[in-house]
């Protein structure tokens, strides 16, 4: 079966077998009958390269659900099943006036990779809002329970991506959202002036939703048209020295400070300043609006994505001396 229609990035690789599972129950089973053959677990696919055909059974994870449970009088707890768009859950809270996901709307993906990699924007990680997650043990079919301290989130990053990495398939995620009196966070400056310009002053968990959709269209490309998985690397952190060296040979060089010595530097500005921007090679390219996406304008293959991600890292490497992080995992 082509994985096309499952992966974002729209790669063209064959699953040597595929099962969409709708209920935990049916992944306890089917899980205990492949006991020993090789698994492939699929969410959104939205943050993977595929570059080779998956010779495993590939598991569609696809549960769905919504449940709420009122908390306290400012407070509620919102349970999605892992096969939850993560858009249209956003939406859901946004409709019903949850505050705290809405600077991650729009990101692509479903519920249940959303923990994986902490997935975050504009200021906002799933980490802020993230209670517990309901997974279940590839090895043996148990359910465990994550509590936000156990999953080591970190910057695109959590247990789910390291020591725990392929043993667990998330089910279940539940955060804590406001029901008023909501702590809006529009620290990002396009979000700010986006209210300025609507004359919004006291905006809600609503305002800053379509504000953020509005900034994602204008540089982000729809999957549905082409096909990426978003940023391709992380930010690079660098030292307070790293810093101050390249300050004096590029003045205008973006960053934010994360800790004292700790520097970050958008990727974007690096690939764009390398001249990567808007550039095409067959149907693999870098995405003309932002130059932290690469896109496949069709048909490109995974190891043609690949090789352009190689050779961006090292042109940023021989320019800046910086070594490229990716974010997408390449499978
Ligand atoms: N920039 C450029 N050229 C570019 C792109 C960016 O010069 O082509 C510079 C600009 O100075 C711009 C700055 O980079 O002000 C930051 O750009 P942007 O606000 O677009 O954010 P980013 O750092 O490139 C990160 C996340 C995004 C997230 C945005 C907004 C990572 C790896 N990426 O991108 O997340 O939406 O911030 O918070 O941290 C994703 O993870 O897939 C993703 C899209």
């Amino acid at each position: 079966k082509s994985l096309k229609p499952f992966n974002t990035f729209g790669i063209d690789v064959q699953a040597q077998a595929y099962q969409r599972i709708d209920s935990e129950e049916e992944l306890i089973s089917t899980l205990i009958n492949y006991k020993d053959a090789p698994l492939f677990v699929l969410s959104g696919g939205s943050n993977m390269l595929l570059t080779k055909n998956i010779d495993a059974l590939v598991l569609h994870i696809a549960i769905e659900g919504i449940a709420t449970e009122l908390e306290s009088a400012n407070t509620i707890l919102v349970t999605a099943k892992a096969g939850e768009n993560w858009h249209e859950f956003v939406q859901f809270c946004i409709r019903n006036n949850y505050g705290g996901l809405e600077n991650l709307s729009l990101i692509p993906g479903y519920v249940g990779s959303a923990p994986i990699q902490n997935i975050g924007a504009y200021g906002t990680e799933l980490k802020d809002t993230f209670v517990s997650c309901k997974a279940i043990e590839i090895k043996t079919g148990l359910i465990k329970e994550f509590r936000n301290s156990e999953c080591a989130f970190g910057y695109r990053s959590s247990i789910f991506k390291t020591t725990l990495k392929d043993t667990h398939i998330i089910t279940e995620v539940t955060f804590r959202l406001t029901t008023n009196d909501h702590k809006v966070n529009t620290s990002y400056g396009a979000i700010q002036e986006l209210l300025a310009k609507h004359t919004v002053t006291a905006p809600t968990p609503k305002d800053v939703a379509e504000a953020v959709i509005a900034i994602r269209k204008s540089k982000l490309p729809d999957p549905q048209k082409i096909g990426n998985s978003g940023s391709f690397f992380k930010n690079p952190v660098v030292t307070q020295e790293t810093f101050t060296k390249l300050k004096i040979k590029y003045p205008e060089i973006p960053s934010y400070q994360v800790t004292k010595d700790q520097i970050k530097i958008p990727a974007g500005w690096l690939i764009e300043k390398s001249g990567f921007k808007g550039k095409r090679w067959g149907d693999a390219g870098v995405h003309e609006k932002q130059a932290l996406v690469l896109v496949n304008y069709g048909n490109a293959t995974g190891l043609e994505i690949l090789d352009l991600s190689k050779r961006i890292k090292k042109e940023i490497k021989d320019n800046f001396g910086i070594e490229l992080e990716t974010e997408v995992n390449i499978i």
